[in-house]
C-alpha cells in the first residue's frame, strides 16, 4: 500500500531523530511490501528562520492533504524571547488545534531490559510498568483566553482553563475505550477540590463511566497522582487528564520508563489522520552530537502504522527490533548502565534497522 507522511524535523535533535526513523519506515516498506511518501515540511524554529512564522499555512495543508504527520521536536534558546504567539511551541499547538488532534496517547512502558535505568527500588517496579497516560490535548489552559491587563498590584498576566462538556466526555470515551483493550482501570486525574472546570471533567467522566460497567473508574488529584506515579506505579492502568496535567505527569511517567528518550505518543481526532511525535522536546543541550536517543520517536513510528495506518504487524515489527536491541545491551546516554555498549544515535538508528 502507499502512504503519504508529512514529515516534520524541527529543531534541536528533532533532525536526527526524523532521519532515523524515516529510515527505520523506509526498511519496513521494503520489507513488508509498502511505499511510504515523506514530504518535509517546516515548523518551530525552522520555519521562523526561514518564512518568518512559526507554523506557515504550506504545513498545514500539506498535512491536511497527508495520510499521517511525523514530527521531532521545536524550540529552542534562539528563540525564547519572541512573544508568546511567535514563537516555535505555537506551531504544535496550532497543528493539534487545526487538525483537530484532541486525544493524545502516551505509553509508559518499562521495557524489562531497561530495569536498571528506571530510578525507581526493584520491589517497586515488580515485573515491569505499562501505563498509558490519554492526555487532552486540543482544550483547557493551552487553548484558553489569555493575556495582559492592568490589575490591582498593576500589570498582571492570565490563562484560562475551560473545558466543555463535549470535551471532556470525548477524551473520556478514548480513554475507557483504550482501558477495555488493557487492564479495565481507570484513573481520572483532576483538581476538583479547587478548580469547576475539574468538576465539570470528574462528574462528565462519571457520567461516561456507566458506558463501562466493566472498568474500574477512581478520581485521584494531581498532586497526590504525582506523588502515587513513584510511590506505587503499578495501581495505574489508564491516566485520563487534561492537556496541562497530562503535559506533567507524563514526563515524570517517562522517567519511570527510563528516560524521557523512551516515550512516544499519537495525536488522534475523528479520522485516521494523526501526528505522531516523542514527548520530549529539542534537547538543545545533546543537539547535533549524535547522543539523542532515537527511541521514542521510532515507536511514535509504530504507532502510526497501527493506529493511522491499521498496520499492526509492521507496528509490532519495530516494538519488537526495539526490544531486541534493547535486550542485546545497546545504550544510547540517556537510558546507559553499568556494563551496557554506549552507542549514538545514528548506531542505535541502524541497529534497530538491522533488527527488522
Ligand atoms: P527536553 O525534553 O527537550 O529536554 C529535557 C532533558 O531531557 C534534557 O536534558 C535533554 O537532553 C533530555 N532529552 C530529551 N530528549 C532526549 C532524547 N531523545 N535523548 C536523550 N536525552 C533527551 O525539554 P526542555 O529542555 O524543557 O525543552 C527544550 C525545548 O524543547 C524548549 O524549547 C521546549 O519548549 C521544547 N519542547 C518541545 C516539545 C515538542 O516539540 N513536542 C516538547 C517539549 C519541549
Ligand atoms: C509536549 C510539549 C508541548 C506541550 C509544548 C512544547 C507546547 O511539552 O508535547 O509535551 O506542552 O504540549
Ligand atoms: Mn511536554
Amino acid at each position: 500500500m502507499n502512504f503519504n507522511i508529512a514529515t516534520i524535523p524541527g529543531d534541536g535533535i528533532g533532525p536526527d531523530i526524523i532521519e532515523q526513523t524515516v529510515l527505520v519506515l523506509n526498511k519496513i516498506g521494503e520489507k513488508f511490501g509498502h511505499t511510504f511518501n515523506f514530504t518535509e515540511v517546516l515548523a518551530g524554529g525552522a520555519a521562523i528562520d526561514a518564512t518568518g512564522e512559526p507554523l506557515p499555512q504550506e504545513t498545514i495543508d500539506i498535512c491536511k492533504k497527508s495520510d499521517s504527520v511525523l514530527l521531532g521536536a521545536v524550540g529552542g534558546p534562539k528563540w525564547d524571547n519572541l512573544p508568546g504567539d511567535r514563537r516555535p511551541e505555537k506551531a504544535l499547538l496550532g497543528l493539534r488545534g487545526e487538525l483537530g488532534l484532541f486525544a493524545n496517547l502516551r505509553p509508559a512502558l518499562l521495557h524489562r531490559a531497561l530495569k536498571d535505568a528506571c530510578p525507581l527500588k526493584p520491589e517497586i517496579i515488580g515485573d515491569g510498568l505499562d501505563i498509558l497516560v490519554v492526555r487532552e490535548l486540543t482544550g483547557g489552559i493551552y487553548f484558553g483566553e489569555r493575556g495582559r491587563r492592568n490589575g490591582k498590584f498593576g500589570e498582571e498576566a492570565y490563562d484560562t482553563e475551560t473545558y466543555s462538556v463535549h470535551e471532556v466526555e470525548r477524551i473520556a470515551r478514548v480513554g475507557f475505550e483504550s482501558a477495555m483493550k488493557r487492564n479495565k482501570k481507570v484513573t481520572s486525574v483532576d483538581k476538583a477540590n479547587i478548580l469547576e472546570s475539574s468538576r465539570l471533567w470528574r462528574s462528565v467522566v462519571e457520567k461516561v463511566a456507566k458506558d463501562y460497567p466493566e472498568v474500574e473508574l477512581n478520581h485521584m488529584y494531581v498532586d497526590n497522582a504525582a506523588m502515587q506515579l513513584v510511590r506505587n506505579p503499578k495501581q495505574f492502568d489508564v491516566i485520563i487528564t487534561s492537556n496541562m496535567f497530562g503535559d506533567i505527569l507524563s514526563d515524570e511517567a517517562s522517567m519511570i520508563t527510563g528516560s524521557i528518550g523512551m516515550l512516544p505518543s499519537a495525536s488522534l481526532g475523528e479520522g485516521t489522520l494523526g501526528m505522531y511525535e516523542p514527548i520530549h522536546g529539542s534537547a538543545p543541550d545533546i543537539a547535533g552530537q549524535d547522543k539523542a536517543n532515537p527511541i521514542a520517536t521510532i515507536l511514535s513510528a509504530a504507532m502510526m502504522l497501527r493506529y493511522s495506518f491499521n498496520l499492526e504487524k509492521e507496528a509490532d515489527c519495530i516494538e519488537e527490533a526495539v526490544t531486541k536491541v534493547l535486550e542485546q545491551n545497546y545504550r544510547t546516554g540517556d537510558i546507559m548502565s553499568d556494563g551496557m555498549k554506549l552507542v549514538g544515535t545514528r548506531e542505535m538508528g541502524k541497529l534497530i534497522i538491522d533488527a527488522l
